[in-house]
């Protein structure tokens, strides 16, 4: 227990936090702790989940049980407005008839701020968002962009310890989508608050988080920053749905230390990391990701070196990606264009056989 008055680690806290409706399990028992200054996103696909936990630590909804703490201190029946929090939506509901300047300063104008308090603050939001030339305009004069930094600018200027984000990229086109990733980032590190961001988008969530939630029908299934989620999946589910991957399913056949082996069902024995769970004699699946398996022409000595026949080759650039089949199984490789060539010889074709092979530590055994 931390001392009362002490400041907690978390900016946010969920514990054990369920919300149902009627008979849909929203959220289901969710835990974590979003520390203070921290880029923190929400991510899975639709329907699991996100949006209702973001209106939960809004104070929009009320959890069915369990509790939302912001800076150590349960937040019970506290309205919206009585959190320290702000959000900003996908769709931005700028007042249309009000200018940029007008929609910034509505709320602030609402608490009985004084005329040069709001002047010099809603300055300020504008600069921090670069539209200060834009103060007198119309939302229907502007960009999405644009429209959607005023938005931003409107829940800045509240100064909120916490900003909380439901998908605030989703309306831009993805050029758009790039820029603003980056400079919604930027901004998170000038002022230094902390943002949870809402996002279906794995890549986004990737680029822009110092840690993510994995959220699947209505359960963190796992927390971590994007090296961890990436590279480390606990499960199946997360393996998948960020980045790409190869799965083989088999039996563990053997358990040693952090390594495992397993017999896919095709006959072929490969060695992994065995992640928590993995036991020998359970099902379990292989997962190793298309750009960490080699293909080459003759087998060398290596574990996890297994012949296979070239079935599609798709050259895209910067990588070659090759189909190849393991018996049955399809594997997917991706081969870095580390050398300039003109030479179509240089690279496998389709019917051609060759040898797949990659390090035990580079692929993962998921005990699912
Ligand atoms: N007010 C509500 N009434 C009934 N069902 C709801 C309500 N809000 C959300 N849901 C349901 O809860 C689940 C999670 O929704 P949501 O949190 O919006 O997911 P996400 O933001 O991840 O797409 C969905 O099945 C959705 O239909
Ligand atoms: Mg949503």
């Amino acid at each position: 227990m931390p001392e009362a008055g002490a400041l907690s680690e978390f900016a946010v806290e969920l514990r054990d936090v369920s919300k149902v409706f009627g008979d849909i399990v929203a959220v289901d028992h969710v835990s974590m702790g979003i520390r203070h200054n921290e880029f923190f996103a929400l991510l899975g696909p639709s329907g699991c989940g996100k949006t209702t936990s973001l209106r939960i630590i809004a104070g929009f909804e009320r959890p069915t049980s369990g509790e939302v703490y912001i800076d150590n201190k349960p937040m019970g029946n506290t309205p919206p407005f009585q959190r320290n929090v702000n959000t900003v939506f996908q769709s931005y509901a700028l007042f249309p008839h009000m200018t940029v300047e007008q929609n910034i300063s509505f709320g602030l104008e609402m608490k009985g701020v004084s005329k040069a308090e709001i002047a010099r603050r809603v300055g300020e939001v504008l600069e921090l968002v670069r539209l200060p030339h834009m103060a007198k305009r119309y939302p229907r004069q502007m960009s999405g962009g644009q429209q959607q930094r005023v938005a931003l600018a409107r829940a800045l200027v509240n100064r909120p310890k916490v900003l909380l984000l439901d998908e605030p990229l989703g309306a831009l086109d993805a050029k758009l989508r790039k820029e603003m990733q980056i400079e919604l980032k930027t901004l998170q590190r000038e002022v230094g608050i902390t943002f949870i961001f809402v996002t279906h988008d794995q890549e986004e969530a990737l680029s822009m988080s110092d840690r993510i939630a994995v959220f699947s029908k209505g359960k963190v299934l796992q927390i971590g920053t994007p090296l961890e989620i990436y590279e480390r999946p606990t499960s199946r589910f997360v393996a998948d749905f960020i980045g790409e991957t190869n799965f083989l399913t088999g039996r563990v056949t053997q358990v040693d230390g952090e390594f495992a082996q397993i017999t896919t069902n095709g006959g072929a024995t490969f060695r992994g990391r065995a992640m928590p769970g993995v036991r020998a004699g359970i099902e379990a699946t292989l997962s190793v990701r298309p750009e960490k398996v080699q293909l080459v022409e003759q087998p060398d000595d290596s574990v996890n070196c297994y012949e296979v026949v070239v079935r599609s080759i798709a050259y895209v650039g910067s990588d070659t990606r090759v189909v190849v089949m393991l018996g049955e199984n399809r594997i997917d490789v991706w081969e870095q264009n580390t050398i300039s060539t003109l030479d179509p010889n240089y690279f496998f074709k389709p019917g051609e056989r060759a040898w797949l092979t990659f390090k035990p530590e580079n692929a993962l055994v998921l005990a699912e």
